[in-house]
C-alpha cells in the first residue's frame, strides 16, 4: 500500500532542528560564545538532542509505590471497569458464577441501556475488542450504526446547500440503524459462554422493577431535558421534573424490548413488534429508516489496528473507528522521542504531543472513512516509516500553526457522551467495550412503546464534506453520507499486550477526544511508568488541528501553561473533564488485575475479587 503523503505545504523543517536541536538548548547559546566554545555546545546540545530522540525503555509500569497518592482497586481473578455501579456489578457475579469476559461484557451493556441511559444503550452502536486467552487471539466487533438505505450525501444540507445541524443532530434523519443489540448478540454467540436469557435477565429486571435514580443520572437528565422527546420525557420526569435522586425509576416498555430480544434474539429487535414501532413512529415524523433498513443490519467482524510501543502490542479498533489507526500513529511518531526524560506533562512533552496530534487529525481528516466504502491506507499511516517523514515536520521550539496544515471553521462543542467499559476473567480473557447514542441521551427520540432512546450518530458523517461536526472534527470525502455505510467514529476500545498477555485494558468516551485520551493512558503507564490510577486520573491534553488550539483540563501547572504559551500554543482550558477511561492492567510481576475508574465520571467503579 502507498504510504500516505503529509497533507498540504508543511513547513521546512528549522535549521535547529535539523542540527537536532530538540530541547531548546540552542535557543541560549548563540549569543555570548566564542566560537570554539560555541562548536562544543552544539556537540553537547546535539549529543542531548540525540539522546532524547533514541529509541527509550518502557518504565516498569503497574508497580504501586506506598507513596502514591491515587492507587487502583486490585483483584486476584477478574475485575470489571465501568461508569456504573450495578450494571459493573451484573457483570462481576456473572464472571463470579463462572461466566468469562464476554458473557460479563453483554450483560454490563444490556445493563447499563437501563441504569445509564444517557450513554449506555440499545438505540446505539460501538465497538468491542475481545482477547481469547486460549488463542492468543485479539478480535475488533464493529457494531457501528449505518446510514439508512434511503439516506443521501446532501441529507443534511438545506436549501441554501449550509449545514443543518437540528437535522444531523436532533430530527429522524439523525437515527442511524441501531447495531448494538445485533453487536453484543453476536458477541455472545462467538464468543460467550452462557445462554442469552442468563445474560440478559439482570437487565431486564432493572427495567422492570426499577432501581433507585442515582445524583449522576438525576443531574444528566435535568441538564438535557430540552432535547427530551415527549416519549422519553414520560420515562423519566414526572410532572415536567427530572426523577429525583434516590426515586425509583422503572422503565416497563423497555423491559419488554428486552424481554423479546431474551426469546427470540435478534428478530426481537429487528423484526417484528420493536421494529414495527420504532419505524412507525420515524416515518409518522420524518424518518427514512425502514424495516429493510433493520432486517439487513449486519455487524461485522474486523481485523484490529496493530502497533508495538517500546515492547508492548498494542491492539485497537480499526475502521470505520479513527481511533486504533491514529492511536498506533501517534505511538510511532512519538517513539523516537525520550518523552520519560522530559516528563510526565511537561511543557516539552505536551508539546511534542500536541504537535503530533495535529498531524493525525488532519490525517484523519483525509483518509478515514468506513473501509466497505473507501480505502482507508492503513498500512500506510501506521507504518514508522510514515511516522519518521512526519516526525520531520515537528520542530521542537515552535508551534506549526494549523493554517500551515489546512485551514476550517471551528464550531462550539458538544457535550462528548459515550461510555467505555473494561472487563478481565481469571483465565485471561479480556473486554474492552466502548458505545454510544453520541451525544447525553442521544438524538432524544424514542418511540412510543420501545423505552429505548435513540443515537444521533448520523452527525458522525461529514454533512458537508470540509465542514466540522459536532465536536469540530473536520471530515472529508472518505466520510460522506451513503446508504449502508457506517459513519466514521474515534472510539478507541484498546487492549494491549505483553508477552502475548494482556496488559492493559483502555478507551474512553469523549468524541473527538477518544484518540488522544486513550494515547495518554497508554503513554501514561508505559512511557512514564504511572500507577494505573495515576495514570487515569492524571491532567489530559487535546489538540484535534482544527481549531488551533491546544484544549487542556484543569490543573495544569501554570509554570507548563507559561512554556507552552512561550512555544506558541494557544491553550483552551476545556469546558470539561476529558473522557472517562475505566482501565484494567494486570500486573506482569504478581498477575494481580489492577482497575482504574475514572474520577471524572462520578459514578464510576472498579470492582473485582
Ligand atoms: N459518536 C462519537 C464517536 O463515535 O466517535
Amino acid at each position: 500500500m502507498k504510504t500516505p503523503q503529509p497533507l498540504l505545504s508543511l513547513r521546512t523543517p528549522s535549521a535547529a532542528h535539523e542540527n537536532g536541536d530538540v530541547r531548546g538548548i540552542s535557543v541560549m547559546m548563540h549569543h555570548h560564545a566564542g566560537r570554539k566554545t560555541l562548536r562544543w555546545i552544539c556537540h553537547i546540545a546535539y549529543l542531548c538532542a540525540a539522546v532524547c530522540l533514541l529509541p527509550a525503555q518502557a518504565a516498569t509500569p503497574a508497580i504501586i509505590s506506598d507513596n502514591a497518592i491515587f492507587k487502583p482497586v486490585q483483584a486476584q481473578q477478574a475485575m470489571v471497569v465501568a461508569d456504573e455501579p450495578l450494571a459493573a456489578r451484573i457483570g462481576l457475579d456473572l464472571l463470579r458464577q463462572g461466566g468469562n469476559a464476554v458473557d460479563a461484557a453483554v450483560a454490563i451493556g444490556f445493563a447499563m441501556a437501563v441504569t445509564y441511559p444517557r450513554a449506555g444503550n440499545i438505540g446505539g452502536g460501538g465497538f468491542m475488542l475481545i482477547h481469547q486467552a486460549d488463542k492468543h487471539r485479539v478480535t475488533a466487533l464493529d457494531y457501528r450504526e449505518t446510514a439508512p438505505q434511503k439516506a443521501h450525501r446532501d441529507l443534511f444540507l438545506d436549501a441554501q446547500g449550509q449545514v443543518d445541524g437540528q437535522l444531523s443532530r436532533f430530527s429522524p434523519l439523525a437515527v442511524g440503524v441501531p447495531g448494538t443489540v445485533a453487536g453484543l448478540l453476536l458477541a455472545l454467540e462467538k464468543y460467550g459462554s452462557l445462554p442469552l436469557s442468563r445474560v440478559l435477565t439482570p437487565a431486564i429486571q432493572l427495567a422492570r422493577e426499577g432501581f433507585p435514580v442515582s445524583p449522576d443520572l438525576h443531574q444528566a437528565l435535568q441538564s438535557r431535558r430540552q432535547h427530551l422527546s415527549a416519549a422519553a420525557q414520560q420515562v423519566f420526569y414526572h410532572d415536567g421534573q427530572a426523577l429525583a435522586a434516590g426515586q425509583t425509576l422503572v422503565q416497563k416498555d423497555l423491559a419488554a424490548t428486552l424481554q423479546r430480544i431474551a426469546e427470540q434474539g435478534r428478530a426481537g429487535f429487528y423484526s417484528g413488534d420493536t421494529a414495527r414501532l420504532l419505524i412507525a413512529d420515524m416515518t409518522a415524523h420524518g424518518g427514512i429508516m425502514s424495516l429493510a433498513d433493520l432486517a439487513q443490519y449486519q455487524p461485522v467482524l474486523r481485523t484490529p489496528v496493530q502497533g508495538e510501543f517500546r515492547g508492548y502490542q498494542v491492539y485497537s479498533m480499526s475502521p470505520p473507528s479513527s481511533g486504533g489507526v491514529h492511536i498506533v500513529q501517534l505511538l510511532n511518531l512519538l517513539s523516537a522521542y525520550d518523552l520519560r526524560t522530559l516528563g510526565h506533562n511537561s511543557a516539552a512533552t505536551i508539546h511534542y504531543m500536541a504537535e503530533a496530534m495535529k498531524y493525525a487529525y488532519a490525517d484523519r481528516a483525509k483518509y478515514l472513512g468506513d473501509p466497505d466504502f473507501v480505502s482507508v491506507p492503513v498500512a500506510g499511516l501506521t507504518a514508522l516509516e510514515y511516522a519518521q517523514q512526519l516526525r520531520k515536520n515537528i520542530d521542537p521550539q515552535r508551534v506549526t500553526p494549523s493554517k500551515d496544515i489546512s485551514a476550517g471553521q471551528p464550531p462550539g462543542y458538544e457535550s462528548p457522551q459515550t461510555t467505555h467499559f473494561s472487563v478481565m476473567d481469571a483465565a485471561g480473557n479480556a473486554v474492552a467495550n466502548t458505545y454510544t447514542l453520541n451525544f447525553s441521551f442521544g438524538s432524544g427520540l424514542m418511540a412510543p412503546g420501545t423505552g429505548f432512546l435513540l443515537n444521533n450518530e448520523m452527525d458522525d458523517f461529514s454533512a458537508k464534506p470540509g465542514v466540522p461536526n459536532a465536536y469540530g472534527l473536520v471530515g472529508g470525502e472518505a466520510n460522506a453520507v451513503a446508504p449502508g455505510k457506517r459513519m466514521l467514529s474515534s472510539m478507541s476500545p484498546t487492549i494491549v499486550l505483553k508477552d502475548q498477555k494482556p496488559f492493559l485494558i483502555t478507551g474512553s468516551p469523549g468524541g473527538s477526544r477518544i484518540i488522544t485520551t486513550t494515547l495518554q493512558i497508554i503513554l501514561n503507564v508505559i512511557e512514564h511508568g504511572l500507577n494505573l490510577q495515576e495514570a487515569v486520573n492524571a491532567v489530559r491534553v487535546h489538540h484535534q488541528w482544527w481549531p488551533d488550539e491546544l484544549s487542556v483540563e484543569q490543573g495544569l501547572s501554570v509554570d507548563t501553561y507559561h512554556q507552552l504559551q512561550k512555544l506558541g500554543h494557544k491553550i483552551k482550558e476545556s469546558p470539561w473533564a476529558m473522557g472517562a477511561a475505566n482501565s484494567i492492567l494486570r500486573a506482569p510481576d504478581t498477575g494481580r488485575l489492577h482497575g482504574a475508574a475514572d474520577p471524572r465520571r462520578s459514578s464510576a467503579v472498579a470492582v473485582g475479587f
